[in-house]
């Protein structure tokens, strides 16, 4: 496949500033070069340019509505364009409000060409919030639920169709966070999520054998990376750790049965944090699990 590397650096959704910072940190980590190694065509375009974060207090339930709609125009219009060119992108964020931009994109390419969507949200967070639920405003713990019909009318129509998504085409892996009013709401539409109770439980491995059951050759599966999915042993630099994640093998094993299915066409790597990170190790530890997501394997596979 070819690769484009997209990059959006922007904090504008987040809590805490420094996720703008995100996209270099994974170049210094290597993440060109690594894929790269595996025999995959790499092209970065560089970065996106946005508002600046203006670090005001929330209105109306959101917090910067008007600068994360245009960064999320921003993403959606780079990655649509590398869509229609037949290339796999990776969102380099960045903070998560952009998953809506990105998987809007991918959700209208999807229309365009007839396939099926699938889309697995790796996280800490469910991002299911809407204004009257979220505890803080941030839109960064919302694009889940704007994607599926729930928020302010720019960023829930970005798709072109409304909802962009059904919330059947999600699985979310590692949740372990859910504010509580975001939790009612999320069993409301039925959300399918695989939280850390079902992971500890039924492992890594039944958790994803569910996760990707029923994809087919016609399904496009997304892939939605915020590295705070990660324990904060190993992934420090995130702005909303969250204790009780995946530890490296868990982390590792997931990334490696996406890989296998072979249906990987979109990726967003969101949340790296490096103001809070210790010597790049977290981007570095992104990029590790990247590779793995691309077919790293220690042995020939069958
Ligand atoms: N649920 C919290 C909120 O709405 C935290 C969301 C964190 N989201 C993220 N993408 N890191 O503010
Ligand atoms: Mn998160
Ligand atoms: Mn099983
Ligand atoms: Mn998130």
């Amino acid at each position: 496949r070819q690769i484009s590397l997209i990059g959006a650096p922007t904090d504008i959704g987040a809590g805490a500033r420094g996720a703008s910072m995100g996209p270099e940190a994974l170049r210094v980590a290597g993440i060109a070069a690594t894929l790269a190694a595996h025999g995959l065509e790499v092209a970065d375009r560089g970065n996106l340019a946005g508002p600046a974060n203006p670090w005001l207090p929330p209105e109306g339930g959101y917090r910067h509505l008007a600068e994360v709609t245009a960064w999320n125009q921003a993403v959606h219009d780079a990655m649509l364009a590398e869509l229609r060119a037949d290339r796999l992108p990776i969102l380099l964020g960045g903070d998560h409000c952009l998953g809506l931009g990105s998987i809007s994109a991918v959700a209208r390419h999807c229309r365009e060409r007839g396939r099926k969507l699938r889309v697995l949200w790796l996280d800490a967070h469910a991002d299911f919030n809407t204004s009257a639920l979220t505890p803080s405003g941030n839109l960064h713990g919302m694009p889940v639920a704007c994607l599926c019909g729930h928020g302010p009318q720019a960023l829930v129509e970005m798709s072109g169709a409304v909802p962009a998504i059904d919330p059947k085409w999600v699985r979310q892996i590692g949740i372990r966070s859910v504010d509580p009013g975001e939790k009612r709401f999320v069993h409301e539409v039925g959300l399918e999520v695989f939280d850390m109770r079902f992971i500890d439980e039924h492992g890594m491995r039944h958790a994803m054998e569910l996760a990707l059951a029923t994809l087919d050759a016609n399904t496009h599966l997304h892939v939605s990376f915020d590295v705070d999915f990660l324990d904060p042993d190993i992934a420090p630099g995130v702005g909303t750790t969250v204790r009780g994640g995946p530890t490296y093998r868990e982390a590792q094993l997931c990334m490696e049965m996406i890989a296998d299915t072979g249906r990987l066409a979109s990726l967003d790597v969101m949340e790296l944090n490096p103001a809070l990170d210790l010597r790049n190790q977290t981007a570095e530890l992104a990029v590790d699990l990247i590779e793995s997501l691309f077919g790293k394997s220690t042995l020939m596979r069958a």
